[in-house]
């Protein structure tokens, strides 16, 4: 039985289609090591509160006392702690003092956007808890752009220094160790 030329020039098709698709899907893995700092006072903020509770707190507990406060930050990576160290990057995005009790814990919602070195143009983003007072917080990374199309991964948060500003608020320098599956995906 002769067999249809369309259904030939068909499995040609998906034949050819399932190689690049397989070529496209090796993933690669990378791992990066960088510094975020906080800057919450001074004249030139990175990160400033937007919005708290608005019924006044009137218990002792420091923590409830927090629980509600919602920060932007826009706040630059660099290469070492120093803050004068070449700039790789800049995490924007929002957090949310997200406990009432025990720990203080931060909702984290950002992008890691790359503007220099090899990740230039590319970024990953992070959801994910912090309960900033632990010596290390894991996040995981949810997705990424660039060189970091589908990226799955987690990092490591490490608060490096700090220093009190006011009564609830911390200047900080945050290391941060990233590792990241992603894919070679190009259309
Ligand atoms: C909270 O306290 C501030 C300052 O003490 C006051 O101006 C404000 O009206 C209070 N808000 C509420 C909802 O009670
Ligand atoms: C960063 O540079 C500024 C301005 O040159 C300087 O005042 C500051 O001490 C430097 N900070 C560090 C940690 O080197
Ligand atoms: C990063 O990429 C942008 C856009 O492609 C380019 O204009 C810029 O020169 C690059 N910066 C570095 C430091 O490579
Ligand atoms: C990343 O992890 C390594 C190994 O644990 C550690 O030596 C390094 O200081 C970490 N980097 C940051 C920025 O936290």
């Amino acid at each position: 039985m002769a067999v249809p030329s369309k259904l030939v020039l068909l499995i040609a098709v998906l034949v050819a289609s399932c190689t690049t698709d397989t070529e496209a899907l090796k993933h690669k893995k990378t791992h990066i090591q960088f510094y975020m700092e906080n800057i919450v006072g001074g004249p030139k903020p990175t990160a400033v509160q937007v919005a708290r509770r608005l019924s006044n707190y009137t218990g002792s507990d420091p923590i409830a006392a927090m629980f509600g406060s919602v920060s932007v930050m826009d706040n630059p990576l660099t290469v070492t702690p120093n803050p004068n160290s070449t700039v790789i990057g800049r995490a924007q995005g929002i957090y949310a003092m997200a406990s009432q009790h025990n720990e203080l814990s931060l909702l984290m919602t950002l992008t890691f956007g790359f503007i220099s070195g090899p990740y230039n143009g590319s970024s990953f983003s992070v959801v994910g808890r912090n309960p900033v007072m632990n010596e290390v917080r894991e996040m995981p990374i949810v997705g990424g752009t660039g060189i970091f199309r589908l990226a799955r991964g987690y990092c490591f948060a490490r608060t490096y220094s700090m220093y009190q500003m006011d009564m609830y608020q911390m200047d900080s320098v945050i290391g941060y160790n990233a590792t990241i599956l992603h894919y070679n995906v190009t259309v």
